[in-house]
Parts: C-alpha cells; structure tokens; sequence
C-alpha cells in the first residue's frame, strides 16, 4: 500500500513503495500487451491532465493508462483555459476538484507547484514533472525498464551523461536508483553539473569513459535548451564531440549493457543514431513501461484512496 494520496517525487519514497509500483506495473504490462487493453479497476473515476509544459511521452501515456483500467480522462489545454485569464493554480485544482476528479496529472515548469496543488485538492496529484525538481513515473519507468533488462537492481552501475542540472529525471533517478541499491555514476560539463551532487550519493565522473566503464546501464539526457539561457556549452556540434555518448564510448561499459533516454533525443547529439536504433537500445520499451508504470500507480493511488480518503 503507498503511503500517501499523491506521487510527488521519489525522493520520499520508500523502497518498498518503489518495488510496489514496479511489480505492479509489471502485472500491469501484461493487460497493456493483451488483445484486449481493457479493465474496469477504474471504472467510475476521472482523471485530467494540466500541463503547462509540452509533453508527448508522460500526457498520452497517463490519458492512455486511464482509458485501459476505465477511468473518463479529460486534459485541460492551458494555452485555452482560465489560466490565460489569471487563474491561479490553487483556484485551478478547487475547480477540478468541484467537478469530483480523482487524478490530476501536472507539469509545471515551476518545482514544488504539484506540492502545491497538492495540498489544496482532495484529488490525488502525480508529478509528471516540475521544473528541475523530480519527474517520478519516468525514473520508475527506467528502473522498470531496468530491472526487465537485468532480474534486479540492487548492485548495477549506472551511468547517466548529459544535462544532470537542468534535469529532473537525473534526480528522480538517483533517488529511486539508489535506494534500490544500484551505484549512479553521473557525467556533464561542468556548467551542467549541480553543486552537492555528491551528496545525493551520485559518483561525479571527470569523463565520459569514467562514468561509462563497467556500467550495465547508459543513460543519455537531453539538452535542455528551454531550461538554459546560454553560454553553457559552445555549440550542440561541440556537445555531442565532446560530451556526447557513442559506439565507441559504449565500448567501455559491460558488454551486456543496454541504453536508456528518457526522450524526446535530439538524435546525434547526447547519442549518436546508431546507438538510438542500435540492439542495445531499450528507448522504445521504456515508452511502453511509461503506460504500464502509469496504469499501476493510478490502481495503487485508487487502493490508497479507498482505505484512507
Ligand atoms: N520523457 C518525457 O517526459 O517525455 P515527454 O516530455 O514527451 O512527456
């Protein structure tokens, strides 16, 4: 049973949690791979998504998780609604929760706004990512993705390159990753690497192949060039030169090892495209565990719900 009504981050996650989420996603994926994608777990609740922040992967997957299990899902395009006109995000969720929502998925380029909005709604709130805070359902959907690659956990390297400061899936992942017991290995420029990293428990690698040796796992972040306001590497041709992870870098981690990205990639530059369409890439199965991870945690917040809202 999680422990709270809303999944804000992982950083309070407990492992138990986390594993809870993870095998039940996994049950979860074998309803998402059936012929028939459909359940009524959810049938008779709503959820709506409020992304003021573009997103293919976390709103689609969300809107999707809620129509298998059968839950109404209805998202609120911010470009057109009251926000325009001021609303402000608390008067926002107490009108959502007027029309008796269960869920409300929000992305926000401001961290700690689903905290916010958390405590004001009796709806539960999922994080689909909050500035440079925390992006939960993508890590769990990694260490899914992960776990499906390995059996386990406890006991890999993995190395994460690219933008580790303006990224909230670095941080999700770290937490998460590291309370399952795996060692995080984290490269960027230096511009991009986050003071007290260390820390968090992340090993901070001086290059590329530090941070890939022995890994089982490679992790390439995106260029976050909405977040920067320049200056913070010479050119996105320079990045991949220098900072970027292809073939022959992959050399360095253990032959088994797979790689990651959470999407969307600028192709070419955290990873070349042949490591993106190449045999070690799981990019594409972690779209489909995004779904599962969804499904699971919308059943477990409603297990929640039920015994203590
Ligand atoms: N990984 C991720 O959050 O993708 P989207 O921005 O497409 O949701």
């Amino acid at each position: 049973m999680l422990k709270s009504k809303d999944l804000l981050g992982l950083k309070d996650c407990s492992a138990e949690e986390i594993y809870e989420i993870l095998d039940t996603a996994a049950q979860m994926k074998n309803l998402l791979k059936s012929d028939c994608k459909q359940s009524d777990i959810l049938r008779g609740k709503s959820l709506v998504t409020l992304f003021y922040e573009n997103s293919t992967r976390t709103r689609s997957s969300f809107e999707l998780a809620a129509k298998y299990l059968g839950a109404s899902e209805v998202n609120i395009s911010v470009a057109t609604s009251s926000v325009q006109k001021g609303e402000t995000l608390i008067d926002t969720g107490e009108t959502l929760d007027a029309m008796q929502i269960d869920y409300i998925v929000i992305r926000h380029p401001m961290a700690g706004a689903p905290k916010l909005l958390a405590e004001h709604v009796k709806a539960s709130v999922l994080n689909g990512g909050d500035g440079m805070h925390e992006h939960p359902t993508q890590a769990l959907l990694d260490m899914l993705t992960i776990r499906e690659a390995f059996g386990k956990i406890n006991g890999l390297k993995v190395a994460i390159l690219g933008d580790i400061k303006h990224s909230r899936v670095a941080m999700s992942n770290l937490f998460g990753l590291k309370k399952l017991g795996a060692e995080v290995y984290m490269y960027a420029p230096a511009t991009m690497i986050p003071k007290e990293l260390e820390k968090l428990g992340a090993h901070v690698c001086k290059s590329r192949e530090e941070a890939i040796e022995g890994a089982d796992a490679v992790m390439g972040l995106r260029i976050q060039l909405e977040r920067q306001h320049g200056g913070l590497f010479p050119s996105l041709s320079e990045y991949s030169k220098f900072y970027g992870v292809n073939d022959a870098l992959l050399k360095y981690a253990k032959k088994n090892a797979v790689v990651l990205h959470p999407g969307p990639v600028n192709r070419g530059v955290e990873l070349t495209p042949q490591l993106i369409d190449g045999e070690k890439s799981l990019i594409l199965e972690q779209v489909t565990n995004g779904v599962a991870v969804r499904m699971a945690l919308l059943k477990l917040l409603a297990e929640y719900r039920e015994a203590n809202v």
